[in-house]
């Protein structure tokens, strides 16, 4: 080999070999890489240093000068490379791979979302369906319809937010009784869930919009017994098996009206901070539908009769869940909603 030859095929193991050992990834890939350049056996500097013996004796001196070069500028960048991929993975090793996986937050259902859920899955197996109706309501469907008398004291709990022109944010659920027995013929089983509005102060108990769910059943010889076997049933469903009572009440839409409790789960009866004392928890309204309603919705108050509740989730949502004020859930805190979350 000439001395020219020579010195190009040293300067080629030296760019092929200091570009393999840069891009090794990993130290396994590194020591493959020496293996093929560094090898005492079949590496390429190996060969070069072999190649010496073929040039002619007045220019051994520069070649092998350019070897020496070569083999220590290779060793160099071998070992720097190497001790480089050392540090990497003993600071990867600081990560304690058998920690538990951080859990990512990935939203789930509210509170009072999955409460309503769950009222609707019983009373979806009771044979009821699920109807809704507008926010925005007109005074006839909120109140007259309902048999509200202009002026009743029963309008002051009502007290609401009047839209421009003639409507009002509905105060509860209830107008939509009337636009499904107009829109449906009995008999009727329906579940109502969706927000209303009232001017009501934000307390630790009151809302100024809130969830409810009223359920209405309709059809001809329906009685206060289907009623109460009815929500019984739910109780027992929702809450465990726990005594209910039925206390009379008043709505201009339903006659009798009654308020239903349920035994206070957290402390049997006996009275505590959940049922504040009373042993009992009250969870809706309920009556058997007016005939004016019916009427009004242009059913025959004669032939059918039928029965309504209408309920808070979200109280129910506070007792079940021991929440102490109402506006958490109001208040989109992941600390909190994360606890209940499913
Ligand atoms: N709409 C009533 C309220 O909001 C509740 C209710 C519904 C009562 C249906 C009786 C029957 O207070």
């Amino acid at each position: 080999m000439n001395l020219q030859d020579y010195l190009d095929e040293a300067a080629a193991v030296e760019r092929e070999g200091l570009a393999a050992f840069a891009g090794a990834p990993d130290l396994e890939a590194l020591e493959t890489a020496r293996i093929a350049v560094l090898g005492d056996r079949q590496g390429r500097v190996k060969a070069l240093q072999e190649a010496l013996r073929t040039i002619a004796k007045e220019d051994k001196p520069a070649a092998g000068k350019r070897f020496n070069e070569t083999r220590s500028r290779l060793e160099a960048l071998h070992s720097e490379r190497k001790s480089a991929l050392e540090r990497s993975r003993a600071s990867a090793r600081v990560e304690d791979l058998t920690l538990p996986a951080r859990r990512a937050w990935r939203g789930a259902k509210h509170p009072v979302t999955l409460v309503i859920e769950e009222i609707e899955e019983i009373f979806r197996e009771l044979g009821f369906t699920v109807a809704q109706g507008p926010e925005a309501e007109t005074e006839w469907y909120n109140f007259g319809a309902l048999n509200f008398p202009p002026n009743h004291p029963a309008l002051d709990a009502h007290d609401t937010l009047y839209l421009e022109g003639e409507g009002v944010l509905r105060t509860h659920t209830s107008p939509v009784q009337v636009r499904t027995l107009q829109t449906y013929p009995p008999p009727i089983r329906v579940l109502i869930p969706g927000t209303v509005y009232r001017r009501d102060f934000f307390d630790a108990s009151h809302a100024p919009a809130f969830a409810q769910v009223e359920g209405l059943c309709v059809d001809e010889g329906i009685s206060f017994v289907d009623l109460k076997s009815t929500l019984n049933r739910f109780a027992e469903r929702f809450f465990g098996a726990s005594r209910t009572r039925f206390r009379p009440s008043y709505f201009p839409f339903t006659e009798p009206s009654a308020e239903m409790d349920v035994q206070c789960g957290i402390c049997g009866g006996t009275g505590c901070a959940a049922c504040k004392g009373t042993g009992w928890i009250e969870i809706l309204g309920s009556g058997m539908v007016h005939p004016s309603v019916l009427e009004a919705a242009g059913l025959d108050g004669e032939r059918y009769t039928g029965w309504a509740f209408g309920m808070g989730p979200a109280r129910i949502a506070i007792s079940r869940y021991g929440i102490p004020d109402i506006r958490i859930l109001y208040d989109s805190d992941v600390r909190f909603l994360e606890q209940i979350a499913q």
